[in-house]
């Protein structure tokens, strides 16, 4: 039986897999802020007779010490983690802080993974097979750059800009991990899901609301066949330590996207940011 985290388990992708994985047999832990959802994820699993393999944790991934912790528990509750899959991820319309100073999607999509998979490395490396999926904008709409001199995006927030600067720093999650850990037995999947009919639409006010759930009907795909590719990566990892994917297409990580220099730049940040003393120093 495998074990998979799966964070943003509750919702849109990351509950359909959770379901599928469920299904197959495995151990689900899904990982999200709403309790409704996280009930809502557990009394299905029960009607899949897979109440025992599926647990909820309720954790703000935006808190770069509540993921920390997170990942201590994690640890301790999971010492060999198969599969871990970061899909939590919101749309920020306007500019919010987190109570540590950092712009909540720079936050959620960029410092929570990062943090993760460093926090639950050594878990991982237990499984025989292990593999991270990202999810993630790889590949996709050539939009977006890290803004270095702002990460946190103080000046002139807009937010597809920090959306595609958290896509952009996601690739360089992944060519970091490969520079700094060659011979994981780790698979990094970047994996860019492109356009799935899951809540998308529920940041927006009317009628933009209206407007984008009825583009997801019509041109979205639906999320039990989007979560296809993704199993399917899952049930048998790449050969190679880093890899990306725009649904079953390959993305080139030899491309200029995932720059090995801006990655440990990348990186260094990072870490700079969430050392004790580098709290709200930006
Ligand atoms: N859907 C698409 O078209 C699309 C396209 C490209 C990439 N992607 C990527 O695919 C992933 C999944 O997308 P989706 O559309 O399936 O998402 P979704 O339906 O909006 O679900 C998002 C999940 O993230 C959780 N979440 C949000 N904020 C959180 C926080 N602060 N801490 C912990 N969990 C949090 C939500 O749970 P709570 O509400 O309980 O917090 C929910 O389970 C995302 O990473 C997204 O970037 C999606």
């Amino acid at each position: 039986m495998r074990t998979l985290v799966i964070t943003g388990g509750t919702d849109g992708i990351g509950r359909a897999l959770a379901l599928h994985h469920l299904a197959e047999g495995d151990r689900v832990v899904a990982v999200g802020t709403s309790q409704a959802k996280g009930r809502s994820l557990l009394a299905e699993a029960a009607r899949l007779g897979a109440g025992d393999r599926c647990t909820f944790v309720a954790a703000d991934l935006s808190s770069t010490t509540g993921t920390v912790s997170l990942a201590e528990q994690l640890r301790r509750q999971h010492p060999v983690i198969d599969v871990l899959v970061l899909g939590a991820f919101r749309y920020q319309l306007t500019r919010q802080e987190t109570g540590e100073g950092f712009e909540r999607t720079f936050a959620l999509y960029v410092l929570s993974r990062f943090l993760l998979v460093e926090g639950l490395r050594d878990a991982l490396e237990q499984a025989s097979r292990p593999i991270v999926v990202n999810l993630c904008g790889t590949g996709g709409i050539r939009a977006g750059e890290l803004h270095w001199d702002d990460l946190q995006l103080r000046e002139g927030y807009r937010a597809f800009a920090a959306t595609m600067q958290g896509a952009r720093a996601n690739d360089l999650l992944g060519a970091a991990f490969a520079a700094e850990h060659p011979d994981s037995p780790i698979r990094y999947v970047l994996y860019n899901p492109m356009f799935v009919d899951t809540g998308l639409a529920d940041p927006f006010r009317q009628p933009v609301r209206g407007v984008v759930k009825l583009l997801a009907k019509l041109f979205a795909t639906p999320v039990e066949r989007a979560i296809r590719p993704i199993t399917e990566l899952i049930g048998s990892p790449p050969e190679a330590v880093l890899s990306a994917y725009r649904v079953r297409r390959r993305v080139d990580v030899a491309g200029p996207a995932f720059d090995p220099v801006d990655a440990r730049r990348l990186t260094a940040r990072l870490r700079e940011l969430t050392a004790p003393s580098g709290r709200m120093s930006e």
